[in-house]
């Protein structure tokens, strides 16, 4: 390996396939922690080591060591669970976890506090229902993500079959999470074996996330992700194959304008049976000539402006031995959720939930955690987790609707009238993101209580408008696809950012810098009131902001921070 690689690299390329010194470091009673090498190594095993930043405070008066404890991230292809998996994850996260789930973004579950010494009960627990935390974070293929498209279920069972594939296709080959967390014996490799035949020994050279997306629905935000699958039916509604997407992600760091969020490109088309090889080779290409060197740089959305579309599909179509054909057309409406009852097939219908930023657990008058328990218990179809940290109670015969309405209307689990709350999102942030600037899931739905108030006040209660906020730059919740986009700067500030399409496809653009919550509220009250005045019939609002001048489109990506005009409070 060249001396010019990051220092990931390097750590990936000593790890003898992701072991590292982990196993040492799991008896290593002295700290709750583990070594700085480690902590990279053990995101490909799902996991994070975090502190409590509420308590980093006292303990660095009294001395202590911060309140480590290990995030971990279960690997759920399409969200899917059966009962029994969701009361498994239930058990753990109240005997070894902080007594939550979380259901994020990507259609996983993210189990916080796990402390060192539990870590692997935990996992063997997971393991029992069949379930891992595999490649759940790390530069590796993570979760992959898919419709939930409860009111089309012969669309979901092609769409569920691709993203199941693809996931197995793109796992990690290593014996090193059996071994280290599951007591598996040491699996020694023979001479010359190839362990890691699509990985290699330094695997890729930064994250990637795959989704499949069933038109006209977008929940999965084909656009935010590394490679998408856009499924394509004829007039019967069967899927006759896949438009592919490369090039999407989110991350960038505030005042470096070369890094930026990033729309995919549509490559191509092809039929479901050269999907999981067009999967392998946009991998491969990307393990080849993604940049080792630059962490922020690394992303394939860099690997593809830098190359150019054109090359890089050439040199996926060679690897693949796949021509693909120009894309064909579709049409998405929405990324978000469609709440309530929808009518499944053979006398089974669908429930989507709101759960409000994905935050399961049981407070205040709300039992939330020990409704949906409930209904794990008697209920025999699924849980599917939706893209946007919702649940679907999904394949409900009639015969349990009315009791299952009953309980989640009781735990307040129903979607709520005002059409923001219907569509926002927070990430995690404080107070286990060791990366958050300011906070987000904690804050969020204070912020949105103030601007109901105004939007109430337009009579703009139940339009859907699209607000996503993070407490960093990082982008876990895809603030950057939201009509409304809050990014926090700091402590209490944040960056806003305006005039995302409603589905999908557009990304929006910074419209004021560092605000707090008055200046937040304060900056939205007049773009409502031009809203409601101005608007055109059925025009959403993240058109509506560019068609009137207030803020300039954004193109896929390296236009983010172009022509981004003074802010003057009004
Ligand atoms: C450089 C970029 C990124 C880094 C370093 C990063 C790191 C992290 C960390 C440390 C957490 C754990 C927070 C916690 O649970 O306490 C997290 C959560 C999460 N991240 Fe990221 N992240 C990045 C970008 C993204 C992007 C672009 C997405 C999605 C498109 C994403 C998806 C998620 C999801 C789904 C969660 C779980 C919480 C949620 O639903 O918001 N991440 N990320
Ligand atoms: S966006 Fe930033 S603050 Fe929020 S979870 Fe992701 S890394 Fe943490």
């Amino acid at each position: 390996m060249t001396d010019d690689v990051s220092r990931n690299e390097r750590i990936k390329e000593a790890s003898d396939y992701l072991r590292g010194t982990l196993a040492e470091g799991l008896r290593e009673e002295i700290t709750g922690g583990i070594v700085e090498d480690d902590q990279q190594l053990v995101k490909f095993h799902g996991m994070y080591l975090q502190d409590d930043r509420d308590l980093r405070p006292e303990r660095t008066r009294k001395k202590m060591e911060k309140a480590f404890a290990f995030m971990i991230r279960v690997r759920i292809p399409g969200g899917v669970l059966t009962p029994q998996q969701w009361l498994a994850l239930d058990e753990v996260s109240r005997v070894y976890g902080n007594g939550t789930m979380r259901l994020t973004t990507r259609q996983t579950v993210q189990l916080h506090g796990v402390i060192k010494s539990n870590l692997k009960a935990t996992l063997k627990a997971i393991d029992t229902v069949l379930l891992n935390s595999i490649a759940a974070c790390g530069d590796i293929n993570r979760n992959v993500m898919c419709n939930v498209l409860p009111e089309q279920s012969r669309a979901h069972a092609v769409a569920i079959e691709l993203a199941r594939s693809v996931s197995d296709h793109l796992l990690p080959h290593t014996p090193a999470y059996r071994e280290i967390w599951l007591d598996g014996e040491r699996i020694a490799g023979g001479e010359g074996e190839v362990v890691e035949p699509i990985y290699g020994k330094t695997y890729l050279p930064r994250k990637f996330k795959v989704v499949v997306a069933v038109p006209p629905s977008n929940d999965v935000d084909v656009f935010a992700h590394d490679l998408g699958y856009i499924a394509i039916a004829d007039g019967a509604a069967n899927i006759i194959g896949w438009n592919v997407t490369v090039g999407g992600g989110m991350g960038m760091t505030h005042g470096e304008l070369d890094t930026y969020p990033r729309t995919a490109d549509v490559m191509g088309f092809c039929e479901t049976a050269d999907a999981v090889k067009i999967a392998e080779a946009v991998v491969t290409v990307q393990r080849d000539w993604g940049d080792r060197k630059s962490r922020k740089h690394a992303r394939l959305k860099y690997t593809i402006e830098d190359r150019g579309l054109d090359a890089f599909r050439a040199e996926v179509e060679r690897r693949a031995d796949v021509k693909l054909a120009p894309p064909k057309p579709f049409t998405f409406t929405s990324t978000g959720d469609r709440y309530g009852w929808s009518e499944g097939s053979e006398g089974r219908s669908h429930l989507t939930l709101f759960v409000q930023n994905g935050r399961v657990h049981d407070v205040g008058g709300a039992a939330q955690q020990t409704a949906l328990r409930s209904i794990a218990q008697m209920h025999d179809g699924e849980f599917r987790i939706t893209p946007n940290q919702n649940l679907v109670i999904a394949n409900v015969p009639t015969s349990q609707q009315a009791e299952i309405e009953r309980i989640v209307r009781e735990a307040g689990l129903l979607a709520p009238w005002s059409g923001l709350r219907r569509n926002s999102m927070a990430c995690v942030a404080l107070p286990t993101c060791g990366l958050a600037l300011a906070e987000s899931e904690r804050y969020l739905p204070d912020l949105l209580t103030a601007l109901d108030e105004q939007l109430a006040a337009h009579g703009l209660s139940a339009d859907d408008i699209v607000i996503r906020m993070t407490g960093c730059p990082n982008g876990c919740a895809r603030p950057y696809l939201a009509e409304i986009g809050l990014v926090g700067k700091g402590p209490g500030r944040y960056n806003l950012y305006l005039g995302a399409g409603f589905d999908g496809s557009r990304m929006n653009k910074l419209y004021a810098e560092d605000l707090d919550h008055a200046g937040i509220v304060a900056a939205l009250e007049p773009l409502f009131a031009a809203y409601v005045s101005g608007r055109q019939n059925g025009e959403r609002f993240g058109d509506f902001v560019i068609r009137s001048g207030h803020i300039a489109a954004s193109g896929n990506g390296a236009d983010f921070h172009a022509n981004v005009r003074p802010y003057t409070p009004q």
